[in-house]
């Protein structure tokens, strides 16, 4: 294999591909690519691997979350507001229980493009290629919807631009301020047992912010309290679309995939000598890599020093998705051989994609008492092997969605068709999202006291 360059990719083995029957259509609209400014730049990306070097050695929590695939359809200011808000509620929920900066990174401004089980979907007798995401084809099951055109690209890029200029907005323009606490709970959130649950907890952020006011500490001095740092990220799938996206920063040399602070390598195209992983192991963004159950922990270790060579804090995060059943078998042996080569690494749970199931009347959804499982096993594991339970990664919106069964609105099989607007797979709706940040913020208070006990029983030893 010669020196890696942004289009080293090429020369490899590649899966989930798309067909572009018409390549001088496709060139013409990489070149275009090529010429437009960078999404985010490089200097952003450091700061976010900074960041979560931090989670890696333990100090913070990462909140990855957004839709499984953005579309075209469904974008709207109020979608992103609310989305962004959801993930603001989060992160209060989750600073609290943590006692620990929480780093907040979306599945938003680029998430385009999804892998697929199958190359075609069959419905009766007519067989279709299958869709890809909205940066490749169309999600209508015809066959002029299904045929993949790169102008789409260019309507992806534009999106994520339009989309990443607001969610700019909001983290800066005051929006975020935690004065505002109050304000993002959604309407339709506020009467539920969650949403009475976080106000309780934004009237304490209330108090603490006047007794800090009083002694003088306000927004204007500490600017964490007005504004927040949000990142973007989605799955680098569509290489063609990264590549065109690569830029060399000016400052270092180093080359940087700029069509997001974050990429991550999915599942199905995590073989450690093709296409993807060669991509992504020469771009200098904090990278993630999911794990699924298939994974063992010798492939992994290969991945691991293909990805970081140096072994960097920040740099790598593996995001775990084993489904709620397999979690306890096989997280063990992963944990355990990467901290014996210490490997620094940043460890997330995906509780969303080992659980998916279809119903009976043909709704792909998942139980949130299967991701609460999983969840919790990811946190008595790394209690357990005595490491850090870094993060969470999840699908979810700021819509009053029905696609996931179960949680305190007790949606059911039979209520999932009310409002399923998901282009590819089920989220957790607002409430579900904020219920969900409870338990993982009863988890992580549960890390911290068995921590300093930790801590006490040394010191204790140590007098
Ligand atoms: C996803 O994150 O939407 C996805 C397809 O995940 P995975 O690669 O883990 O299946
Ligand atoms: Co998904």
């Amino acid at each position: 294999m010669g020196a890696w360059s942004p289009a080293s990719w090429r020369e490899l083995p590649i899966r989930q591909v798309p067909d572009y029957p018409d390549s001088e259509h496709l060139a013409r609209v990489e070149k275009e690519l090529r010429r437009y400014p960078p999404l985010v730049f490089a200097g952003e990306a450091r700061t976010l691997r900074e960041k979560l070097a931090r989670v890696a050695r333990g100090e913070a929590f990462l909140l990855q979350g957004g839709d499984c695939a953005e579309s075209f359809a469904e974008f709207h200011p109020d979608n992103i507001r609310d989305t962004f808000k959801v993930l603001l509620q989060m992160a209060v929920v989750l600073t609290f229980g943590a006692a620990m900066p929480v780093v907040k990174v979306g599945r938003m401004a680029g998430q385009f493009a999804k892998p697929r089980s199958a190359p075609t979907e069959k419905q009766g007798n007519v067989e279709l290629p299958s869709y890809r995401g909205d940066i490749v084809n169309g999600m209508d099951f015809t066959a002029e919807a299904r045929i993949t055109d790169p102008d789409r690209l260019m309507r992806a890029y534009n999106q994520s631009a339009a989309t990443l200029n607001l969610l700019r907005a909001f983290a800066q323009g005051g929006f975020a301020d935690l004065h505002k606490v109050h304000r993002w709970n959604l309407d339709f959130v506020r009467d539920s047992a969650a949403g009475e649950r976080y106000e309780a907890l934004a009237g304490r952020i209330d108090e603490t912010l006047s007794f800090m006011e009083a002694c003088g500490l306000t927004g204007d001095t500490i600017p964490q309290l007005r504004e927040t740092d949000f990142y973007t990220s989605h799955e680098a799938l569509l290489l063609v679309y990264e590549q065109a996206l690569t830029r060399q920063d000016s400052l270092t040399g180093q080359w940087y995939d700029c069509s997001a602070h974050m990429l991550w390598i999915g599942d199905r195209t995590r073989q450690v000598d093709g296409a993807h992983v060669e991509f992504l192991k020469g771009v200098g963004n904090p990278v993630g890599l999911k794990a699924g159950p298939t994974t063992e922990p010798d492939d992994l270790l290969r991945l691991i020093d293909a990805l970081n060579p140096e072994n960097d804090p920040g740099r790598l995060t593996i995001i775990c998705r084993m489904g709620a059943d397999k979690a306890e078998a096989k997280l063990p042996a992963l944990l355990r051989t990467v901290k014996r080569a210490g490997r620094h690494i940043v460890w997330t749970c995906d509780p969303m994609h080992g659980n998916t199931v279809a119903t009976a009347s043909g709704f792909k959804t998942r139980e949130v008492d299967a991701i609460r499982r999983e969840v919790d096993a990811f946190f008595a594991v790394h209690r357990a092997e005595g490491t850090h339970p870094g993060g969470v990664h999840l699908e979810m919106t700021g819509q009053d969605v029905t696609e996931c069964i179960g949680g305190a609105q007790a949606i059911t099989e039979e209520t999932l068709s009310d409002r399923y607007h998901t282009h590819c797979d089920p989220r957790l709706n607002a409430q579900q999202s904020i219920e969900l940040a409870f338990q993982i913020a009863e988890n992580l208070k549960r890390e911290r006291d068995s921590r300093d006990g930790r801590g006490d029983r040394r010191l204790a030893a140590a007098s």
